[in-house]
């Protein structure tokens, strides 16, 4: 009989699941890199584009490299019609998050030759999944409302040609510019809930738009990705700077969670929270103020009050809503927009999992009963 020496580790805290040279953090110092780099310089000198080729292929592109990459992804933006005509059978009321999850399986469809052994094939499905996920994320806005949807613009930029699939309008350089940003700070994050959901998903040799398929449905949930738009409802909620203390009160006393707050790594302020407030700022004062920022950071104070000595700040989603709406993105398109950029970091680790797999089989403790006898219907 073999003896089984295991600890139980709920949400396996603190348990390698792989070895990786994508990202690192520490949590203590509030850094976060990417193959080494620092994430502020990076958002402050890389496009998201670039950041995306760094961590799939492990360095800077090199001039020329990034113009071919930017050239495949430009012209492989659009989705075939029979995508588009899927999403306009999704009930409208349907969550975002769900279409998402849908038009990236579905993708499987269409590109169906498996041939994980092949650098051409895992470079196609890398630059269609970055080209075609802010494509599908914006059809589904337009035709929930009964639109058609826009057809992306390969004279625009990336994240230029997402805001204007989705608002119909070239937005100003500086919303591109900050949106751009924003996806370069959420595309990569080790190994959290959704990133691990890809590479579990990825180890079994499916189809990379399963893998990806999967990380999304696990993103959607609200201790994820699903957290910037509850902070949003939380601060329409509290409604005013006087309410921020007595409303904080109120969770607390009912042990509620406060969204946007607390991570299972950072115990400081998360770094990219720091920056997207920066961002915030800079989107408030050329386009103006909005009260709920105000709210936000007399939350903030106080929850740091509260809440500093068992290390709760805020996390990468408390200041990215705030950013969302005032570029004119509806609250259920934040969770999508987070998976528009973190498709990269699935990307990096699919590679990464594809180089040197094993099947992922965890084992359990078992706490059932044994040689139970089964009970006929009628005497239950
Ligand atoms: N508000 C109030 N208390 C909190 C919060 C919070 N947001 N987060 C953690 N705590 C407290 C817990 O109540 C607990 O206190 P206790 O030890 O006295 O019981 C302690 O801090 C540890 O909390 P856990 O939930 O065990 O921490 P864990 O690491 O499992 O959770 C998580 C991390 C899920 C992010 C949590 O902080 C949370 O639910 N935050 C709110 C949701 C959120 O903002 N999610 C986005 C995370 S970032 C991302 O996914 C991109």
């Amino acid at each position: 009989m073999s003896v089984v020496c295991i600890e139980f580790k709920p949400g396996l805290e603190g348990i390698p699941a792989t070895q990786s040279s994508i990202s690192y953090v520490d949590g203590q110092q509030g850094i976060l890199e990417y193959r080494g780099i620092n994430v502020g310089q990076l958002a402050k000198h890389s496009s998201f584009l670039e950041t995306a080729y760094l961590l799939i292929w492990g360095h800077l592109p090199s001039e020329e490299e990034l113009k071919i990459f930017e050239y495949d992804v430009r012209h492989h933006r659009r989705v075939k019609f029979r995508i588009r005509d899927m999403m306009k059978c999704f009930p409208e009321t349907g969550h975002p998050m769900d279409a998402l999850q849908a038009s990236a399986a579905a993708l499987g469809l269409f590109y169906s030759r498996r041939a994980l052994d092949n650098p051409e094939y895992i470079r196609s499905a890398v630059v269609r999944l970055l080209a075609k996920i802010p494509t599908m994320v914006a059809a589904f806005k337009l035709i929930r409302s009964g639109n058609d949807p826009v057809m992306p613009r390969d004279d625009l930029d990336y994240s230029a040609n997402f805001l204007y699939m989705l608002t119909e309008q070239v937005p100003e350089p500086l919303a591109a510019r900050i949106f751009d940003v924003c996806l370069t700070l959420h595309a990569e994050h080790t190994i959290n809930a959704s990133t691990f959901s890809a590479m579990v998903t990825a180890s079994t040799l499916t189809d990379p738009y399963a893998v990806v398929a999967s990380a999304v449905g696990t993103l959607a949930g609200p201790l994820h990705g699903g957290a910037n738009e509850d902070v949003i409802s939380m601060l329409e909620d509290i409604g005013s700077v006087e309410n921020v203390r007595p409303y904080l009160d109120g969770l607390l006393e009912r042990k509620a969670k406060i969204m946007g707050f607390g991570h299972r790594v950072y115990k400081v302020k998360d770094p990219r929270a720091l920056i997207l407030q920066e961002l915030a700022e800079e989107l408030f004062d050329k386009f103006g103020y909005d009260k709920n920022y105000e709210i936000a950071l007399e939350l903030e104070k106080a929850v740091e009050e509260k809440l500093a000595h068992k290390g709760i700040y805020p996390n990468v989603d408390f200041y990215s809503g705030l950013v969302y709406r005032k570029l004119g993105i509806p609250m259920d398109l934040f969770t999508p927009i987070f998976a528009i950029s973190r498709v990269a970091g699935w990307l990096a680790h699919w590679k990464e999992q594809l180089a040197a797999n094993r099947i992922f089989r965890p084992t359990q403790i078992y706490t059932g009963d044994h040689n139970v006898s089964y009970t006929p219907i009628e005497e239950r």
